[in-house]
């Protein structure tokens, strides 16, 4: 089968077809892998993963970092510690077998709070609502190509705090102290424009809004240039909706995309596992 490449939108995501992610060869991982880097996010429907060739595949590009501490702490299927479940379903006792509800998940990057964040996360979607729970990315890069002079000039060189606070669907993550400061809470300093250690291109990298903050600035003066640079990041022009169908395999770049998470019916069942690959560097800096 060959193996074909379509762009989803002119500054995000591509989907690939003609692989059957069980068994790749290598010719058709380096096009999967060629794809990533090009597109940022890549789609691949169809496939038919259990746990074990889902971790398999994640493992072609690199070690796996472990699920991050969510509203439960971290939650993963019996036996596979390494995969992270994204559910609104309650086993047995009532508690839920996942993260994240049915509500939104506001706009973020995974786990950014780390010095070290994930390269990668993907998801495989084994149950999925009628309507609803839709995945948007938005195009960093592009994002931060299209970037105002004044307003990259307010952010050059310059620092972002990244809050681990709470998650993206406003839970606290189980065993922090709520704050709404950022210097009081914990996360990571990162370099509010990086390198992409792949491709050498510039990409804005804001993590998460909440408990956000600029270094250099006041927090009034942070909040105001945040406000704006989200403004111009999440325009339509920078984003792809993504609308699940059973069996797609979606992976993204966690330095050069963010993601949010449409609400769905608290009534319908939404699965999703999802394996997230370690970071090879801290974020680097761009240096124009
Ligand atoms: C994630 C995430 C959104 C979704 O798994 O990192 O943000 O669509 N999921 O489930
Ligand atoms: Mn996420």
């Amino acid at each position: 089968m060959a193996v074909t490449t379509r762009p989803l939108t002119e500054a995000v995501g591509a989907e690939i077809a003609g692989v059957d992610l069980r068994n790749p060869s290598a010719a058709d991982f380096a096009a999967v892998e060629r794809a990533w880097h090009r597109h940022s996010v890549i789609l691949l429907r169809d496939q038919k993963l259990d746990d074990d060739a889902l971790l398999a595949f994640s493992r072609r590009f690199g070690e796996l970092d472990p699920p991050p501490n969510q509203e439960r702490g971290k939650i993963s299927p019996p036996g596979y510690p390494d995969i992270y479940v994204v559910s609104n379903v309650l086993d047995a006792k009532g508690d839920p077998i996942g993260a994240l509800g049915a509500g939104e998940a506001v706009w973020h990057t995974d786990m950014s709070y780390l010095d070290t964040p994930p390269d990668a996360s993907m998801l495989f979607a084994l149950e999925i609502p009628p309507s609803g729970g839709n995945t948007w990315f938005c195009g960093m890069q592009a994002a931060c190509d299209a970037l105002p002079p004044d307003l990259r000039a307010r952010i050059e060189g310059r620092r972002i705090k990244h809050d681990g606070t709470y998650n993206s669907g406003g839970y606290l993550r189980k065993g922090v102290t709520p704050t709404d400061d950022p210097m009081a809470a914990p996360g990571a300093w990162h370099p509010a424009i990086l390198k992409h250690p792949a491709n050498g291109r510039a990409t804005l990298y804001l993590g998460r809004r909440r408990n956000s903050y600029v270094e250099g600035y006041t927090r009034a003066e942070s909040d105001a240039l945040l406000e704006a640079l989200w403004a111009h990041a999440t325009q339509p022009q920078f984003l792809y909706e993504h609308k699940w169908r059973l069996g797609d395999l979606v992976m993204w770049d966690n330095r050069s995309t963010m993601h949010r998470r449409d609400p769905f019916d608290g009534a319908a069942r939404r699965v999703m596992h999802r394996t997230q690959i370690k970071g090879g560097t801290k974020p680097l800096a761009y240096a124009a």
